[in-house]
């Protein structure tokens, strides 16, 4: 069985993007794939220092994999920071990262550029943090959205130099959409991609309720009216198609597309439509993430069924790589 992991960050409440780009592929997996899928509580740290709030987004982010339908008796579901081999793997790790490499990664540009007052040796090497979670697992198949594409590429450099370095351990992965393109679901204001910090308003949370989507959406930039026939489309109107796409009935999809194409459209049915479709799509998830994420004991049995899958793999892994880099004196 080909081994699957991939981590979402305790930062705050989940989105759209979160969802298409990596749960939806989780819960995919999960009856095929030998699959460890985490918190990033410790990533979450070279961002977001104060932790007043680390507890309840980490019971919120398991609560939101959950309520999305991941089973956790199914996968490793579980907190970076309880697998201690993560620490052990990236402090060596750290070895086969060069500065400069890790300087030009667009991730750690955008960050330091929005904290300038915290350019941590944490957010250096954030992406060697990143492949010690996946390397420990040997995994092969990463499910995450457009955005991780560049830090699977260095996982994959850091694997080989230690396999060339110190003998064949790890396997290659890579980012996993089922052959597709991989997926970056696009803000509602037309700017970039839909994300945590961002503009609050042109980002669709799993937690919204139905009035604040209806009106998230019914905000989102379109145009006055019907442009010439045949016209190509500009990026935001793509946008909301490609959100309809996503939560909307095929046929949906198609009758306002041949609209468009026809200069009939209305963009106000269109949004009313995309709303409509978008809380339907949001409000079994929200209401079963409520029933869960104040169930502290059940949350807590999670994490440790977790966290004892997820160590044995490790330590499984550990092994061989003390092995082959010779730290075995008797
Ligand atoms: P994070 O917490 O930023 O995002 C979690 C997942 O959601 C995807 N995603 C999106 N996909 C499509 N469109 C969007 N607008 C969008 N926004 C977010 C991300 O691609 C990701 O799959 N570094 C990772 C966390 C991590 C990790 C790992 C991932 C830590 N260790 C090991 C995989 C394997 C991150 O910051 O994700």
């Amino acid at each position: 069985k080909a081994v699957v992991m991939s981590g979402i960050r305790s930062t705050g409440f989940l989105h759209l993007g979160n969802y298409f780009g990596a749960i939806r592929n989780y819960v995919r997996m999960q009856e095929e794939y030998e699959c460890y899928f985490m918190v990033a509580d410790l990533h979450t740290l070279t961002t977001h220092p104060d932790t007043k709030e680390l507890k309840s987004n980490v019971h919120r982010v398991l609560a939101e994999n959950i309520a999305c339908g991941l089973d956790p008796e199914k996968v490793a579901l579980y907190c970076q920071s309880h697998v201690y081999e993560t620490a052990e793997l990236y402090l060596i790790l750290n070895m086969l990262a060069y500065k400069g490499e890790l300087e030009k990664t667009t991730t750690f540009k955008d960050k330091a550029r929005l904290h300038p007052d915290n350019i941590n040796a944490g957010l250096l090497t954030y992406p060697v943090l990143m492949a010690a979670d996946i390397l420990l697992h040997r995994a092969s198949l990463v499910p995450v959205g457009k955005d991780q594409e560049q830090h699977l590429e260095m996982t994959r450099n850091f694997g080989n130099r230690f396999n060339h370095r110190y003998g064949e351990v790890f396997p290659e992965a890579f980012a996993f959409n089922f052959g597709e393109e991989l997926v970056k679901v696009p803000s509602l204001d037309g700017a970039g991609k839909m994300s945590k910090s961002e503009n609050q308003y042109a980002t669709l949370y799993l937690s919204d309720e139905d009035d604040l989507i209806r009106k998230k959406v019914m905000k989102a930039k379109t145009d006055a009216g019907p442009t010439e026939p045949n016209t190509p489309m500009p990026d935001y109107i793509e946008n909301i198609f490609l959100l309809m796409k996503l939560v909307s009935a095929p046929d949906v999809v198609e009758k306002f597309t041949s609209d468009y194409n026809n200069a009939a459209i209305r963009y106000g049915d269109m949004k009313k439509q995309l709303a409509e479709d978008m809380v339907n799509f949001i409000r079994p998830i929200r209401e079963k993430t409520e029933s869960i994420r104040n169930d502290e004991q059940y949350l807590r049995r999670i994490m440790e069924m977790g966290a004892e899958k997820a160590r044995k793999s490790a330590a499984a892994t550990m092994e061989k790589v003390r092995e082959a880099i010779g730290l075995k004196y008797y």
